[in-house]
């Protein structure tokens, strides 16, 4: 694997040179004469400083994951941390959310030590996960978790999401946000899956786009204002491939799928101007990555021209010692990590990186020239932020749209959007407004559910940072409804038996609401053995379908629970992903109708455990046991979602049926919608190359769009078919498009298409 990228890289750069088309890159290859002023006056002490991030912990009062409340700065170890060993990032909360203030005090601390007390002057660059929302900021807005935005296929939304949330985190005094995951999820088992926008490399690669559009503003050439936040690009490369879905376990993932899967999405990110790169802390094809050069240096830094700044993710470095086994030692680990390529270590809660670097360079095996490398890629980031000069953190009064009307108002809309509705075959939904509803299972009555991890706290499973103003599945169904609304967990993880006194509360219910899902969890925390929905919650399903009132089924979920045996025996089944904390509303007005569903899934939905089959599937992927087409055979398959009344797409044509190389022309359609209400109509264009050298994918989606259809209302609309997106990875690892047949694909319509150069 080095060899063959190193091997690919002569190539292709030999080819990008011939065209002279580099890709944009994130830092202009002009030397910036203030930093290299600043890396020149820099001991190396203070330069192995800059590469060290720490964890908040580290310098507050209190032991590590035992800070004393509430969580404050400790001026001592503040001023060991960065006076000593000149530490250049912090990192992370406490382990939970503070209000505005908090964080403005803390933050207001450590950048008046750091701009005023070191010799340099340097302040810090504050990192934390705001990955819906500005999550650990108390009364942040919450949007619906990055798998629900991916089911919107909405662009524009996403990066108003990105928008929002870059404000609330500066508004709270940091400015480097450790999103978006442009991870492709293609192991649904993994427990990140719901932090990711789904399965499609176009998808993940245009709204994680978006969204970084959203955290940086307008980032090109200009710096970034005050109110937006360095986006970090995670987790390079390859970490959502895991074999066993388990956390941080090994990738086998072949160059030919690396390229063609896994990378697209972050060499968008790059062109579009991503500052900051975090590493996939897992191995790929028996390499950890953080000790991978080939990867790290060859392909992020000479092939995709990334000159923003790489950090570790979590303890990496020390996990090439402890977990990898890579390292015997952790100056082993330091020197493999920093030769691969990164800038910083996250480190998080030791000096242990800083004090081996400095020792590697003393000892001659790291050059100093390498940490100036990695350290005006760190200042370059912080200049472009405009904290090098004025690293004064904001008052309160400095970001009035924090948590406003507005920023709701547009949570509220993104979880409106993401509600996909994926059965509705005898036309139960929606619900009269004045039946009586028995409202039951694990995520009916739960905040923590809907709105999954990284929310107030990590793994975002303690409801006592629950914002009660907000509203529950069976609130939001109360608020809507005159008819009676009955509540009961039923089970729940803790208590996995219902009695019989909650079955008696169904008899004078005309239809059973049941809420069901995994619960918040996220990495190694989130693992799990099964792709099955849990056993308990199964089997109480399955004596509530008994009762023989209608049963409409709503998944609250971090990734596609199998639901084979009630999924066709359920009135409706509505998939709601992790909402947020709109999402109790959005789903009472997609039952009760005040809105039209268009979510899509932003996956293949598998039927079994044992058939993971992705939508762009290979044709030898179909065969059934008879020889037939039906071996694939999904639950739901991948941009499944259904809307109320007549709705849909017709009239699709091809502007021309031959297609010249390099050449762009487009499909179009007629989007009808018969219903009631608007709605914000999805297309999704595939195209199958009919043959080709590498066997070709059933199908694969080459454009989407958004198309708003008011009711009882057509709409015509034309999407682009891009010659370069009839193509794939070859064998000799280049992008191709080779001549012959392809067949475009809108909805249920096929139309031929032939390339002849
Ligand atoms: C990090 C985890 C870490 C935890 C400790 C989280 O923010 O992502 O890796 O173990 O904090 O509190
Ligand atoms: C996670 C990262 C996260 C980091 C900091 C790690 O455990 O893998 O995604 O950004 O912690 O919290």
């Amino acid at each position: 694997m080095q060899s063959k990228i190193a091997n690919s890289i002569f190539v292709i750069s030999l080819a990008v040179l011939a065209a002279c088309t580099l890709p944009k890159s994130s830092v202009p290859s002009t030397r910036d004469a203030e930093i290299d002023a600043l890396i020149n006056q820099m001991t190396l002490e203070e330069k192995a400083g800059q590469m060290t991030q720490i964890n908040l912990d580290v310098v507050c009062e209190g032991g590590i994951y035992n800070l004393v409340e509430p969580h404050h700065i400790d001026e001592a170890k503040l001023r060991n941390a960065l006076l000593k060993y000149h530490v250049g990032s912090v990192l992370n909360c406490g382990g939970h959310a503070y209000p505005r203030e908090q964080w403005l005090n803390i933050i207001g601390k450590i950048q008046q030590v750091a701009s005023t007390e070191t010799r340099m002057k340097i302040p810090v660059i504050y990192g934390i996960d705001a990955i819906h929302g500005a999550n650990y900021v108390m009364g942040s807005t919450l949007f619906p978790q990055p798998i629900a935005q991916a089911a919107t296929f909405n662009k524009e939304a996403v990066k108003e999401a990105g928008r929002i949330t870059a404000y609330e985190t500066r508004a709270a005094g940091m400015d480097w946000n450790f999103s978006p995951v442009l991870d492709v999820a293609r192991q649904p088992l993994w427990s990140r899956v719901f932090e990711t926008y789904g399965e499609d490399q176009l998808v993940c690669a245009t709204l994680g786009s978006a969204a970084i559009e959203g955290y940086q503003g307008n980032n090109t050439g200009n710096d970034i204002d005050k109110q937006h936040v360095a986006a970090c690009m995670k987790h390079f490369l390859g970490y959502s491939g895991s074999r066993t879905g388990k956390d941080r376990t090994p990738a086998y993932i072949p160059e030919i799928m690396l390229r063609e899967i896994y990378l697209p999405p972050f060499k968008r990110a790059v062109e579009t101007g991503a500052l900051t790169v975090m590493i996939n802390s897992g191995e790929v094809n028996g390499i950890p990555v953080h000790a991978n050069k080939a990867i790290l240096t060859d392909l992020l830094r000479n092939e995709l021209r990334f000159e923003g700044l790489a950090v570790t993710d979590w303890e990496d470095v020390m996990k090439l010692r402890d977990n990898h086994k890579v390292a015997s030692d952790l100056k082993e680990a330091t020197y493999m990590a920093v030769e691969a390529g990164i800038d910083m270590c996250m480190v998080p809660n030791d000096f242990s990186f800083t004090e081996h670097l400095i020792s590697l360079v003393k000892e001659g095996r790291i050059k100093e020239s390498r940490l100036n490398e990695s350290v005006y890629r760190i200042l370059w980031v912080k200049k472009k932020l405009g904290i090098l000069k004025n690293p004064l953190v904001p008052s309160v009064q400095d970001f009035p749209d924090f948590a406003s009307e507005k920023h709701q108002q547009h949570a509220r809309e993104v979880a409106l959007e993401s509600i996909t509705l994926l059965n509705n075959s005898s036309y139960t939904l929606p619900l009269k407004r004045d039946l009586n509803l028995f409202v039951t299972g694990p995520a009916s009555n739960s905040m923590t559910m809907l709105n999954g991890a990284w929310t107030r706290t990590w793994q975002g499973v303690d409801p006592k940072w629950d914002d009660t103003t907000k509203f529950t599945i069976a609130e939001a169904l109360k608020k809507y409804t005159s008819g009676n609304v009955v509540q009961s967990d039923g089970v729940t993880a803790e208590k996995p038996f219902f009695s019989d006194l909650d079955l008696k509360k169904t008899s004078e219910a005309d239809v059973v609401v049941l809420c069901v899902g995994d619960g918040p969890s996220t990495e190694i925390p989130g693992n799990i053995s099964s792709l099955e929905l849990p056993d308990y919650q199964m089997n109480y399903a399955k004596t509530l379908l008994a009762l023989n009132k209608p049963v409409i089924l709503v998944l609250v979920s971090n990734r596609p629970l199998i639901v084979r045996d009630i999924a066709d025996k359920c009135a409706a089944v509505i998939q709601a992903y992790q909402p947020g904390d709109y999402g109790g509303e959005a789903l009472a007005k997609v039952i009760f109708g005040l809105h039209n569903p268009t979510g899509r899934l932003p996956y293949t939905y598998p039927r079994y455990s044992g058939e993971l089959i992705w939508y762009d599937h290979k044709n030898t992927e179909t065969f059934d046991t008879n020889f037939g087409h039906k071996g694939f055979n999904p639950q739901w398959e991948f941009g499944h979602g259904l809307s109320y009344g007549k709705v849909g797409c017709t009239n699709v044509k091809l502007s021309k049926n031959k297609i010249a190389k390099g050449e762009n022309i487009s499909a179009s359609c007629e989007i009808t919608n018969e219903s009631d209400l608007p709605v914000n109509y999805t297309v999704l264009l595939f195209a199958r190359d009919e043959v080709a050298s590498i066997t070709p994918s059933v199908k694969k989606l080459i454009a989407f769009e958004k198309v708003n259809v008011p009711a009882h209302s057509k709409v015509n609309t034309s999407i682009p078919v891009l010659f370069e997106k009839l193509g794939f990875v070859g064998a000799d690892m280049q992008h191709t498009v080779e001549p012959g047949m392809f067949t475009i694909m809108l909805e249920n319509q096929e139309m031929p298409l032939e390339y002849a150069p």
